[in-house]
């Protein structure tokens, strides 16, 4: 019988987990009056323990003998016959004593591998051996070849238990120190950020920036030169956010690089961050202001423009991000600083170059114009916001009809301008960026000779972009909204497409999908075209969604060689349906089957629309002659001797003529509400992306 065998302080012995596991444990105490053991085991870094009950120890360890203190076990184990049994007395399993080897240590005493394993596992053991027997003159030793006496062995065996006991006490104070230290972590933590409920994630966010070796971009950092410059831009935390204790998620650790952390919960409902990494262009951290966006943005772009090219920068992102901030300026309370938008510091530049010895020669005129994209119907913000028509010559060249360009020979005139059209985009709103969300705002300058104003030399469009959340709109109660938000929808997929077809010339344009991607059309055609996008991100934990959708709809719009190239070989009515059906097959993850489906009746409604509003401007005209006809065919009767046949015929026929447009007005109008109630219909079974 060797000592191991028997449950005391010390003992390798099996134990179950609540979960089912099976593992070894080191005996630490024995409490024979409550029948349990109490046992401890290391396990990830730590030293866990528990009270084990008998029964449960003789179950699982049948080769352990359970021996009360003072109770000896003289009896040599050999002369036990093997099927005594009795409540406290365990025998180990003969069988599987034989099948494992017997090892020697380098103690100098032999000990079953497997034991030897057990032990060496768990390193553990508790000082509080009560069990220990004080003279173990007793235990047989059965072991016939061990190289030192009894005692010696004896001798070893406890200095290991106490080397082990030692072990154990050193690990569990190293466990309580770190404990301390992790409970003063969190209470100097919530004094930081007292009573915020969400300090654990603003923990963990922070232990997770403290690693990183931050370098944001600098302005000594190079302007790179690109076709398409994608880049990224976060804004700081607002007054509302910090007041509702927002926590602040996104990390820009280098000049081109943004990490989102977003929390996770495990099936434990443990909380863990999924740190997700994004790469740009340039990344611009809540410090940067609108100049320095602007240098590595929209800047490298104006001699685009001097060089007869066209250039276009975009500011993306979800309501609130920060778009208007960057392009129109910043805001004081509702007052927006126009000088300190991309739009200005572009007019600036614009300016200074045309009048630079390198292009004066050129003999240059600066006009620009702005409006507003709202549902797919264009607004001059220039002009009351009247709605312009936008018409495609044989050509395939776009016009919006009636558009106001302002020629323009200063940067005040030109704040002028931006002011009034800011002015117009928020007028009629019940409250801040309601609609102005909604709409994109394009603000152009163009480049003309003054030796023939036609045509034109270079042209740089600004486009403040709407909320890409509301591209989510479509599935409203509300038809104006979700036109509103398949319109957003269809639009922004189209440009990124147009934009990644820049970078792979010959690739077909989907331009025709939205009216925003017509009226660009010139600019990513041309073959000196170059386009800046900036990802506006908020940096709320709420956001967190809205801002991996941004992020990825960035990162989609720099990865080229997606998709087919698509050559011209539909006619021109079918284009506009292949375009939305290769912006479907580029996009087939963004765009469901239903979703295109819809797309196709909203399209059909607004054409049908269209007529139907230019059926109404004929209609009023012709009413208007008709009336003035019927004025003077009535003067006729004045005359005592008129033809009353002649009378008679021109009035029928004026009768007839105007019931003829008018019954067609009526169909026409049936028309549109047949397709305004197929649409209805559509959205209340369509599920949708
Ligand atoms: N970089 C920034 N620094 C300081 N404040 C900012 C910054 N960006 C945005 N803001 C502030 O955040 C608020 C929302 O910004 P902004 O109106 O530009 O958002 P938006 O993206 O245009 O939203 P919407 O799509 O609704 O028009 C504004 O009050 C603005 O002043
Ligand atoms: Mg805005």
């Amino acid at each position: 019988m060797d000592q191991q065998d028997i449950l005391q302080v010390g003992t390798s012995i099996n134990i179950k987990r609540t979960d089912g596991r099976v593992h070894s444990a080191i005996v630490a105490a024995v409490n024979f009056d409550l029948r349990s053991a109490t046992v401890e085991w290391f396990e990830q870094g730590e030293t866990k323990g528990k009270e084990v009950d008998m029964t449960a120890i003789t179950s699982l360890n049948p080769d352990i003998k359970i021996v009360k203190p003072g109770e000896r076990y003289a009896q040599e184990p050999t002369t036990i016959p093997q099927t005594q049994t009795s409540g406290n007395i365990l025998q180990r399993n003969p069988t599987r004593q034989s099948v494992v080897p017997n090892v020697r240590h380098n103690n100098g005493f032999m000990r079953s591998a497997q034991q030897s394993t057990r032990v060496s596992q768990n390193q553990v053991l508790s000082n509080n051996g009560h069990t220990m027997p004080s003279s173990n003159d007793s235990v047989p030793n059965k072991e016939s070849n061990l190289p030192t006496s009894r005692a010696s062995v004896q001798n070893i065996r406890r200095s290991n238990v106490l080397k082990e006991v030692e072990k154990l006490k050193k690990n569990r104070e190293e466990r309580r120190q770190r404990q301390a230290e992790e409970k003063a972590e969190k209470e100097a933590f919530l004094q930081l950020a007292p009573g915020n409920p969400h300090w654990e994630l603003l923990n963990m966010i922070a232990e997770y920036r403290r690693g990183l070796d931050i370098k944001p971009l600098t302005e000594n950092d190079a302007i790179e030169d690109h076709l398409i410059t994608v880049c990224v831009r976060k804004r700081p935390l607002n007054k509302k956010e910090i007041h509702r204790k927002e926590v602040d998620v996104i990390t820009i650790p280098s000049k081109n690089q943004l990490i989102v952390h977003e929390p996770k919960n495990k099936v434990d409902l443990t909380k863990y961050l999924e740190n997700q990494l994004f790469r740009f262009d340039y990344a611009f951290d809540e410090t940067c202001s609108n100049e320095m966006v602007y240098r590595y943005t929209a800047q490298p772009l104006i001699k685009t423009i001097f060089e007869g090219g066209f250039a276009t920068c975009f500011a993306y992102g979800q309501t609130g991000s920060g778009k208007t901030h960057t392009m129109g300026g910043d805001f004081n309370g509702k007052n927006q600083d126009c000088h300190k938008g991309i739009y200005a510091m572009a007019s600036a530049d614009v300016f200074r170059l045309a009048n630079s010895p390198k292009y004066r020669h050129l003999g240059l005129v600066v006009s620009s114009s702005f409006f507003e994209i709202y549902s797919g119907k264009v607004f001059d913000l220039l002009n009351n916001k009247s709605k312009l028509r936008i018409l495609e010559d044989g050509k395939q060249q776009v016009q919006v009809v009636g558009l106001t360009e302002k020629v323009v020979c200063s940067v005040d005139e030109v704040l002028k301008l931006i002011q009034k059209g800011n002015q117009a985009r928020t007028s009629g709103q019940t409250f801040a960026n309601s609609n102005s969300s909604r709409s994109h705002a394009v603000f152009q300058i163009y480049l003309r000779s003054n030796n023939n104003m036609q045509k034109i030399h270079g042209k740089f469009s600004l486009i403040d972009l709407a909320g890409n959340e509301r591209g989510a709109d479509t599935s409203s109660a509300n038809r104006q909204t979700r036109m509103e938000g398949a319109e957003i929808n269809k639009s922004l997929l189209a440009l990124k497409e147009c934009i990644r077809a820049l970078g792979r010339k010959g690739a077909h344009l989907p331009f025709r999908v939205s009216k925003l991607t017509q009226v660009l059309r010139d600019s990513f055609v041309g073959s000196n075209s170059r386009t800046c996008m900036i990802a506006m991100v908020s940096p709320g934990v709420n956001s967190c969604e809205h801002t991996l959708n941004t992020l990825r709809y960035a990162d989609r719009v720099k990865e080229l060689g997606g998709g087919d190239l698509q050559t011209n070989t539909l006619s021109d009515e079918q284009q506009g349906d292949g375009d939305l059906m290769q912006l479907r097959s580029l996009n087939e993850n963004d765009m469901t089957p239903e979703m295109l489906n819809f797309h196709q009746v909203i399209s059909e409604l607004e054409v049908a629309e269209e007529n139907m509003l230019d059926n109404h401007k004929q209609t009023v005209d012709d009413l208007l002659g008709t009336y003035e006809k019927a004025v003077s065919l009535l003067r006729m009767t004045d005359e005592v001797t008129y033809d009353q046949e002649a009378y008679c015929k021109n009035w029928e026929d004026l009768i007839d003529n105007t019931l003829a447009y008018l019954v067609r007005s009526q169909e026409i109008v049936a028309d549109y509400k047949a397709k305004m109630s197929a649409e209805e219909q559509l959205s209340r079974k369509t599920k949708r992306k």
